[in-house]
Formats: structure tokens, sequence, C-alpha cells
């Protein structure tokens, strides 16, 4: 990609005052902040893009001037990003430009505006990285102690953004097991709103990090200004608004400081994870699919690569692994199209530990050979035999306390000197205490010797199921350092991982979708976005998972009906469907499976095959949310050249003399003609009138096609490919 400089630097003076703005761009945005030197670092605009002209006005109209990274001193009077206790017990802080440096780098370029205390030798760096195509604009600091004795950091938030008063609104997401991603919406008042996690390991969990701040009113898709914001990383994190008196909400976002303040030893420097910054004028879809692009091009891994269409054991044999079982899995979603097969948890054991609850065995990761007696490689050898490929399930972090790795190194895990333990799920699952080197070698091997072993391996299931309940760790001397350590551990795995093995998917899961962060998403190819299966919720759940994260990571399985959590029926067709929309999977055991249904669903994968580019790299539009209690959900994805594009409608709710609204496509160019073709029809159904008709895009934007309600399906839902004809309309 060429490196883009535009323009950088613009000194000017007015009157008698003179300005040193930089500005940092993206084709579509701009930010701008004042850096004098010797002055503090101001923010001075923050959206649409900006022309050096407009620059000038910026000064003019008298409008923003805040600091860009508010600090606990004489300056700022109400919450702040940074403020740090100095050696000498002193609390404040003025921190003044001394330097700025820009480069550029593929993607576009980076800004670092350096800013020193005028007392203690204490220094804060502020970046600003530009992804150019994509609108996005990451921020971070890099904090460093310059002086001999340690500071205490007691705030360090990633990034701050002023957000002018006016009619603005939040969209953010809550919900935990089994109901990730729910949408919120709610105006901002005036007062301090705090979106947080404390897990520790989870931190999508009850509340996500991620916010869309719109800023026309109510939030609409396709219209009004909307800011997007996504916190970068996989720990405790908080998202604040503070809304007094003055003209602006004022949002910060960083590392949850709750038992988490930082020492930064002499020359210490510590970095805080990037907030990325999206603006769009195209209301809530635009900054979404700025976010899906940027996640593509560089958040997700791999995110180019089609994604394989699989068979996940879990809800099919939960821990009854054996090996006939897997076997017949193997051959059925190989006999159903699909392309790879996941062993779920239940396969390891270990001499004295065996797998058959979950309360035992998790750390001794050695095949049970009374379960499958001719090991991993044979089921891999069965998978490619069906010319399909094999992947297995690993939860490396965390263990049971009834294990050997447990009674052979108990101080492994994350507790609390002289109390005792309080274990999670299967009343003895503990974390492990990733902090620790050895711990790290640890979960690297568990991951290295099951692929050194099992080389053609082609995917790896990594679970992680369990809070930090013991805050405490035994390794390290600063307490206060576990939950960011903990992470720090982590990733340095990950990173190990990833160097080794750059090829094989990794599916980050967490109890469904409780690590949905774009601080892991790098080192995974996609999530599990819930143990949730049932597609009627499922709609709700992949609606908002939808705003910040692209359907190629998101994976969505057809399960059985009824629901195995909720018992709510669905027909196969409803539950292909809503599948369909995002990275297709199939969670159920193919035995149990009429030969109509296997043939029903081995068609609506080979559709879902021809459309799966479209799907996964495709741009998406939202056109009525499920949360809006219409009757109906509907979305679509058109590929980026619009020449195809792929429409999901699906009835959300069913009575008689319902009217649903005729749904309005988007996305479409208007002067292009798009042929209709309904995939996964079921046999035997009549086509509707617009089957293989003809539509422009400007029509089918304008006006849409007309779904007619059917009085005796509960279930009813229609996938229709978009054709582009490339005949222009005159
Ligand atoms: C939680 C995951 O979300 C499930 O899909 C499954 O892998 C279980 N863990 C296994 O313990």
């Amino acid at each position: 990609m060429m490196k883009r400089l535009s323009f950088s630097l613009l000194l000017f003076s007015l009157g008698t005052a003179s300005f040193a703005f930089e500005t940092v761009d993206t084709k579509n945005n701009t930010m701008v902040l004042e850096a004098v030197s010797g002055q503090p670092l101001y923010i001075r605009y923050y959206g649409g893009k900006l022309c050096n002209s407009d620059l000038e006005s910026v000064s003019l109209c008298g409008s923003l001037k805040e600091l860009a990274y508010p600090f606990h001193g004489n300056r700022c009077h109400r919450e702040e990003a940074l403020s740090a206790i100095m050696p000498d017990g002193k609390l404040g802080l003025n921190l003044l430009v001394r330097s700025v440096s820009r480069k550029g780098w593929e993607g576009g370029e980076i800004v670092e505006i350096s800013c020193r205390d005028d007392v203690y030798p204490f220094e804060v760096k502020s970046v600003y990285k530009s992804y150019f195509e994509e609108n996005i604009i990451e921020t971070w600091t890099e904090i460093s102690n310059c002086g001999k004795k340690p500071v205490v950091l007691s705030r360090f938030d990633s990034g701050f953004l002023p957000i002018r008063v006016g009619d603005v609104w939040i969209t953010h997401f809550y919900g935990s097991w089994g109901a990730e991603a729910q949408v919120e919406t709610e105006p901002l008042r005036r007062e301090l709103v705090t979106i947080k996690s404390k897990d520790g390991t989870r931190n999508a969990n009850r509340a996500r990090s991620e916010v869309m701040i719109s800023l026309d009113g109510k939030p609409d898709e396709n219209t009004g200004r909307v800011i997007g914001a996504a916190l970068c990383w996989c720990g405790n994190y908080e998202l604040r608004f503070d809304t007094f008196d003055g003209d602006n909400h004022y949002f910060f976002a960083g590392i949850n400081p709750d038992n988490s303040a930082v020492s930064l030893e002499k020359n210490g420097t510590f970095v805080t994870p990037p907030l990325a910054l999206s603006y769009s004028s195209e209301g809530m879809g635009g900054v979404s699919r700025n976010f899906h692009r940027w996640a593509r091009n560089f958040k997700i891994h791999d995110g180019h690569r089609d994604r394989m269409i699989l068979l996940n054991s879990w809800e099919g044999v939960h821990l009854d692994i054996r090996q006939e079982e897997m076997v017949k899995m193997i051959e059925g979603i190989a006999d159903l199209g699909g392309e790879l097969f996941v062993m779920d948890d239940g396969w390891f054991a270990s001499g004295k530990y065996k797998r058959n609850s979950d309360g035992s065995a998790l750390g001794d990761w050695s095949v049970d050979t009374d379960k499958l007696p001719d090991g991993i490689g044979h089921l891999v050898d069965v998978a490619e035999s069906h010319g399909i490929k094999f992947g297995i399930w690993i939860e490396p972090e965390m263990v049971n306390s009834q294990s050997e790795i447990f009674e052979k190194h108990p101080d492994w895990i994350l507790r609390q000197p002289g109390r005792d333990i309080s274990y999670g799920r299967g009343g003895t699952r503990i974390v492990l205490d990733m902090s620790n080197p050895a711990v790290q070698d640890f979960v690297f091997k568990v991951f290295d010797d099951i692929m050194t072993a099992n080389p053609r391996i082609a995917y790896i299931k990594w679970d992680c199921n369990e809070i930090i309940r013991n805050q405490g760790s035994l390794y390290l001397q600063n307490q206060q350092h576990t939950y960011i350590e903990y992470i720090g551990g982590l990733i340095k795995v990950l990173e190990r991982i990833r160097a080794k093995y750059p090829d094989i998917v990794i599916q980050n899961c967490s109890s469904g979708g409780a690590r949905v962060n774009y601080g892991i998403m790098p080192y995974f190819d996609e999530f599990w976005t819930s143990d949730q299966t049932s597609a009627h919720q499922r709609i709700r759940i992949q609606w908002g998972t939808s705003y910040f994260f692209p359907a190629c990571a998101m994976a969505c399985h057809i399960s059985a009906s009824p629901d195995l959590h909720t018992g709510m029926p669905a027909s196969l067709k409803y539950r292909v469907d809503v599948a369909g929309s995002g990275r297709l999977g199939v969670e159920l055991h193919p035995s149990g499976m009429t030969d109509s249904e296997k043939s029903f669903c081995r068609r609506a994968i080979e559709d879902y095959k021809s459309i799966r580019s479209v799907v996964q790299q495709g741009d998406l539009y939202r056109l009525v949310s499920p949360y809006d209690d219409k009757g109906v959900a509907s979305l679509m994805y058109c590929s980026p050249g619009k020449d195809k594009a792929v429409f999901y409608w699906w009835k959300t709710d069913h009575y008689i003399d319902m009217r649903l609204p005729r749904v309005r496509m988007s996305g479409l160019n208007p002067a292009e003609k798009y042929k209709i073709t309904e995939l996964n029809r079921e046999e035997g159904s009549k086509p509707h009138t617009f089957e293989g008709g003809s539509f422009s895009g400007k029509f089918l934007m304008e006006h849409g096609l007309e779904i007619p309600f059917d009085r005796m399906n509960p279930w009813q839902s229609i996938v229709l490919l978009l054709d582009g004809q490339t005949n222009r309309i005159d």
C-alpha cells in the first residue's frame, strides 16, 4: 500500500496568537491537535475530512480546545485520563509539548507527540496511528518515568475524546452467557456513565468495550454523524462518559485501574493499549463497515481467507467423545459438503483423572485412549480420507484442581497465599497464572505438543471458561500488576504461537462470546459468537456483534431443534438461514438428521459456498433491527464492487393480521440491474413472484421486494442472491 502523507503540520497566526496544528488524516476523517512547544497538547477537532483552509476555520470559529490527554493537576477539574503519584507522594502533573514526530507506515501515518512534566522527570508520548483507507485512527500513550525512583500510575487511559453536547446517543452492548452483545441505545445525559469489566479473563462478558456515539439524535443505520470507539484490550477495561455542566461530553477509554495501579520503576515505560476511533456521516452502518474493513485488513488473523464450513462436536455429544461417534460425525459433515470437523471438550485425560465431567482432568492434555483408542492421528487420517480437515478443542489457561498438573504445580495458579481457593465451573476449575514465565511455557507447550504430534491439524478452538476468582499471583512481587500481567503473559504466548503457526485457524471461544474484543482478535481467525444457537435469539446476538465485528469472524452454527438451552423449536430452513449470515457451521450430530434434512443442508451448504465471499468479505447493511420489534429482521451484504449482494430476511414474531414492513435494501448500485434468485429454498415450495426477475438497484433501495406473510409458518425466512447483470440503465 502507498504511504500517504497529507497536510500534516500547519503553522499560522491569527492576531497575536500562533498555532501549530498537527493533523491525523484518513480518507474521510481528520483529527486536529494543537501542539505548541511548552504548552499542553490540545485536541481541536475530530470528525469529517478537513482541507487546509478548513483548518484555519477550526481556530477562527472558536470551537473546541480541550486537553488531548487530560491529566490530574491544575488544568483539569473532572474525570482524567492520567493520574500519577510521584516518588515524593505529590499528585499533580503539568505535561507540556516537547516534540512532534511523524512517519508513514504502509497503511497511513503515525504521529507521536511527546510531552514532559515541567517539574518531574516524567514523560507522556501520545501516539496517533491512522489507517487511511479504513478511516480508523488508533490512539494510545507511552508513559515514561525518566527518574530514579518509582512512580505509581493510578489511572492510565488509552485515549480521550470530547464530544459536543447536543442530541447525543450511545449504543453499547450488554449480556452474558447465552445472550451476548444485546444492543442498548440511550441518550447521553448529564451524569457519569461507566461501562466496565472486572472479570480478569472474559472481558466481553456482561458489557463490551466498544461503543457507538451518535451525534445527530436517535441513531440511524444510514444517516447521521457517528463515532465508533473500540478499546483493543482483552483484559479489564473501563469506558466513561463524563457530562456535567460543560459544552462537551468527555469520553475516556482504557484499562480498568481498579486494583491495578501500575508501578513504573526507574526508566520504565508503560504502553497503554490502542483505542480505535472511526467517524462516519453514514450512520452506524458507515462506522461498522469501517471497523469491518479494518478488522479484515489488520485486526483479525488472516482476515481475507475463506472461512471453512465446519461441524463442531459439542452440542452433538458434549463430553461423551468416542472414536466411533467422531468418525460418524466426520462422515456426516463430509457428506453434507462441509470442510472441517472439530472435536470439542472431552478427548483428554491423565493416568489418574478422566474427563467425564467438567470437574476433572483439565490441564492433563493426553489423549484418553479409552475413548479414542487409535488416537488423534487416526481421526486426522479419517477426516482427510473424506476430503475434510480436522480440528481440536483446548482450554489451556485453566486447570481443574482434580488434575495431575495442578497436583504437580499448585503454585502455578492464581491464588492468594494463606487463603482458601475459590473454584469455578465443576467446583474445581481455576485459572493459571499467565504472568509466570513457567506457565507461559506450559501453555505454549500444550498447543505446540498437539501440533507437533499431529502437524496436519488445521484448526484449534481455544476456550476460556473461567474468571479470575483468586485475585493474587504467587509469582508477581506487585499484586496490583496481576490483572495486567495476566494479559501480558497471554499475549506473549499467542505471539509465540503465531510466530510458529501462522497458518493454523484458531477460534477464540470463551463460554461463547465472552472474550470478543480487538485486543485478542489479531491472533485469532474467528470467535464463537455464543453458546446460544437458537436461531430466534441468535438473530439478536449476531446483530449486536455485527456493530464492530465482521461476518468472517462470527461463527454461526446450525443446531438441533428444539434448542438445547431454551427448548425453542425452529424449522431447519430458519436455522440455516440465520447461521448462513455469518461464518456457517453445524453444531449437531448428523446421525440425528433425516434424509430430507440432510439433503436440504447439503444444498444450503453448496449455496453458501457460492456466496461465501460476499458474506465474509462484503459490506454489511443492517436494514431492519430485531430490537425494533417490527416482526421482522433483515440485513444484507454487498460485494465491494456492488456486483453481487445477499439479502437475509427473518420473521421474528407471528400472529394473525401481522403487518410486516416492506424492506428497502441498501448499498446497491442504483444503476445496476440485479437478478434475484432465492437460496436455501425448501423443496416443493412455490417460487416467489420476483424469482428470476431483474430489478434495478434504485428500485430495490427505494421500494424493495414484497415478501408475503405466510400465515402458517412461524419460522418464515428468506435468503436472496442479487446478481448484477452489468446492464446499465439508461
Ligand atoms: C464452552 C464453549 O462455549 C462450548 O462451545 C464448549 O466448547 C464448552 N465450553 C466445552 O467445555
